[in-house]
């Protein structure tokens, strides 16, 4: 049987790594973190103190990125310069930082080289799936990166939902203060994002869910159910 590449994007708060996670597990698929990976070239521009104004060196530093991922759905790592960033990755230094790496054209573009290397990848019977495929998650995989993927979906949410839901990650509350420490991180960063990727409205045979009124799993059945149409 020929790899699964299942493709998701979504803004933040969308619950979109939580559910990818899940149903590539269910699936026996691997699991690529793009988000990750823009994350963890932010990361290495910061640890090598280059300026994230300078385009054109923090273009030469994600092009010589020494990026390690493990693509295993229950346990994804990170390394990059043999350092586990997995952790670091998360902090509110990268949230606010990334978007000004990721608006980074020659950045994008080898990025996307990388995420298409590894997407192929798992279409080999040596690969951690067996062969069995891929879900990739992140902004562009439904229209750039894989746009030939098998299912492509955008989860989304409502605005309240999805600040609701970032605030319970990071401050463990969603209460009044909490909402409002999390409007940057989510609503500047999806706005900046969205200069140069389009992750709000579903492109042509992009399928829309809606997870502001489900549960995790719920989210996960109706991705499945999604899924199911095409295997
Ligand atoms: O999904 P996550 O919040 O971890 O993504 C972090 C950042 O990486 C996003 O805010 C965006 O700037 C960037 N990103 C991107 N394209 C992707 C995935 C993430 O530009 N495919």
């Amino acid at each position: 049987s020929t790899p699964l590449v299942i493709a998701i994007d979504g803004p933040s708060g969308s619950g979109k790594s939580s559910v990818s996670k899940r149903v590539a597990t269910r699936l026996g698929l691997a699991y690529l973190d793009t988000g990750a990976m823009y994350r963890a070239a932010t990361w290495w521009c910061l640890e090598r103190g280059v300026p994230l104004d300078d385009a054109d060196a923090v273009a030469a530093e994600v092009a010589a990125l020494p990026l390690v991922m493990g693509v295993d759905p229950q346990a994804p790592t990170v390394h990059v310069g043999g350092v586990d960033v997995a952790e670091a990755i998360r902090d509110t230094r990268i949230s606010t930082a990334v978007s000004a790496v990721a608006t980074n054209l020659a950045v994008r573009a080898e990025l996307v080289r990388l995420q298409r290397a590894a997407i192929a990848a798992q279409g080999l019977p040596d690969s951690f799936s067996g062969g069995r495929g891929v879900l990739a998650e992140g902004r562009d995989i439904t229209t750039v990166v894989a746009p030939d993927a098998d299912a492509r979906i955008l989860l989304t949410a409502s605005e309240d939902a999805r600040l609701a839901r970032r605030a319970l990650d990071v401050h463990g509350t969603a209460d009044a203060a909490a909402m409002l420490a999390t409007r940057d991180q989510v609503l500047r960063r999806d706005a900046d994002d969205s200069t140069v990727v389009q992750f709000h409205v579903a492109a042509d045979g992009v399928v829309t869910v809606d997870s502001s009124d489900l549960d995790l799993e719920q989210t996960v059945q109706a991705v499945l159910d999604v899924v199911a149409t095409v295997t």
